[in-house]
């Protein structure tokens, strides 16, 4: 290929596709590197709002990023696809493949990326998938490039790279930054090396690379989801064996950790996972699978877990209420699927609230950052509360969904007093269950002994 590739660590010219946790991470992290990067949306009000200077997500650090870049002009926000083709010799695709209704990953957004990519090309350019994307999707984008060059009657030469991304919400420019693995999926050495050239300044001390061919990469991103979603699960069943049998989950999950071939990651058990990537990566595997008449038992088994997982704080609340729950005012602290995230998405809270609601309480709720994207989805069917204590004054009942850092030590003495019972149900086991009974709270956590007041 030639004509290709920027100088030897030249700053280079870059375009991404999507302004969303994966895309504006990506963006405003190799713009601080130095490139010049145009970030493309089709949101215009998302677009917009950049443009102005407001992040529309939450992530730590990102605002300051953001701002950073795009006050030294080497970030920019774009609705117009052929603007971000012009400007990217190598294009990333960081748009969202949200779960169809069958389970499989929806790939319209990429396609339509790709299509746009091969209307506007007007040279060689390396385009790379960072979205999580079934197995085989670098070459449908490599196809779908190709016939919208042919309808132009045009012929440039591309690669199409599988670079999956692993950052965390929460903490995604920090993993951005620093991150432990960086697969480039991809027969081309040429690619290769681009690759590595512009990755290069967020690897300090040794290679963090690993070449692999394309559709190795796209399910190596699965596997890691699917692996780590097997070990909440995993946990979640044991907790629910230690609740049965009078053990502490907690005990086990330390003892777990001290185990080098274990190691201490994905060992909490709590309210089941969720988040926009867990659920519906487990679905798309579940679904090539089953396309393809490969037995997935474990996937399957994972996904079950999870599901009821999410309704186990319900269950226990009904256990200790009784079925019906009208009448009773349940608090709700912390509704997004982790802290450090305003994101909703699949988070175990809108399964509860549901439930709840349907059982028919009455629910006040505070997030820390997630309040406003509540009240969009549930309008008036949730009372919205701007602290943690307003929710909690004269319920029944307060859940814990989300560890966040300001739920880790409140004031209890003000929370039973405040509170028409004092009794918590705890999702993420927050706190010691002696400690809680000796305060006099009925304290329900998970696959650790009640505690009762005395
Ligand atoms: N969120 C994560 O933690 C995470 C981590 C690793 C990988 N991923 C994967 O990365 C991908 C993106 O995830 P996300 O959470 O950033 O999604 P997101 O929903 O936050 O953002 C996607 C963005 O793409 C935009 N978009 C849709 N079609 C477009 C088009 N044709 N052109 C330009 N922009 C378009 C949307 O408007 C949206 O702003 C997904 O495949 C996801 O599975 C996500």
């Amino acid at each position: 290929m030639v004509g290709l590739y920027g100088g030897d660590g030249q700053p280079m010219n870059l375009s991404v596709f999507g302004a969303g946790y994966v895309g504006l991470v990506t963006a405003s992290c190799f713009a601080d590197v130095g490139n010049s990067v145009v970030c493309v949306d089709v949101d215009a009000q998302r677009v917009e709002a950049l443009r102005g200077g407001r992040v529309p997500i939450f992530e730590p650090g990102l605002e300051r990023l953001v701002a950073k870049n795009a006050a030294a002009g080497r970030l920019g926000f774009t609705t117009d696809a052929g603007e971000g083709v012009r400007h990217g010799n190598i294009l990333f695709i960081a748009v969202g493949t949200p779960s169809a209704g069958d389970g499989r990953a929806d790939l319209q957004h990429v396609l339509e990326v790709a299509k746009q990519i091969g209307r506007h090309m007007a040279g060689a350019k390396v385009v790379v998938g960072k979205s999580t994307v079934p197995v085989g999707t670098a070459n449908l984008v490599r196809e779908t490039v190709a016939t919208a060059l042919a309808e132009r009657g045009a012929g440039f030469d591309f690669d199409v790279v599988a670079n999956p991304e692993f950052l965390k919400e929460g903490d995604a420019v920090n993993d951005f930054m620093r991150p432990d693995r960086i697969i480039i999926g991809t027969d081309r050495a040429e690619s290769r090396a681009q690759l590595e050239q512009l990755y290069q300044p967020f690897i300090r001390n040794h290679s963090k690379f690993l070449h692999m061919d394309p559709c190795s990469a796209e399910l190596a991103k699965y596997a890691a989801n699917a692996m780590l979603a097997t070990r909440i699960s995993l946990m979640n069943e044991i907790a629910g064996l230690a609740d049965r049998l009078g053990a502490d989950i907690e005990a086990v999950r330390l003892s777990l950790g001290r185990d080098p071939r274990i190691g201490t990651h994905f060992l909490y058990a709590g309210a089941g996972y969720g988040g926009a990537c867990f659920p519906k990566d487990m679905k798309a595997l579940i679904h090539v699978a089953g396309k393809i008449d490969v037995a997935t038992d474990i996937l399957q088994a994972v996904e079950a877990v999870n599901e009821r997982q999410k309704l186990l704080l319900v269950r226990k609340m009904q256990n200790h209420y009784g079925e019906e729950l009208s009448g009773k005012t349940l608090a709700l602290w912390g509704l997004t699927f982790k802290p450090n995230t305003d994101d909703l998405r699949g988070a175990p809270s809108l399964v509860v609230i549901e439930a709840l609601l349907a059982a028919g309480a009455r629910i006040k709720a505070y997030d820390p950052v997630a309040n406003p994207q509540a009240k969009r989805l549930f309008g008036d069917r949730v009372e919205l509360c701007e602290t943690p204590y307003a929710a909690a004054a004269g319920a029944d009942g307060l859940a814990i969904l989300t560890e966040w850092n300001e739920f880790r030590t409140p004031d209890f003495q003000r929370l039973r007093q405040s509170m028409t019972e004092p009794a918590i149900f705890d999702g993420r086991n927050l706190y010691d269950p002696a400690y809680l009974g000796e305060l006099g709270f009925n304290y329900h956590s998970i696959g650790r002994p009640v505690s009762t007041p005395g």
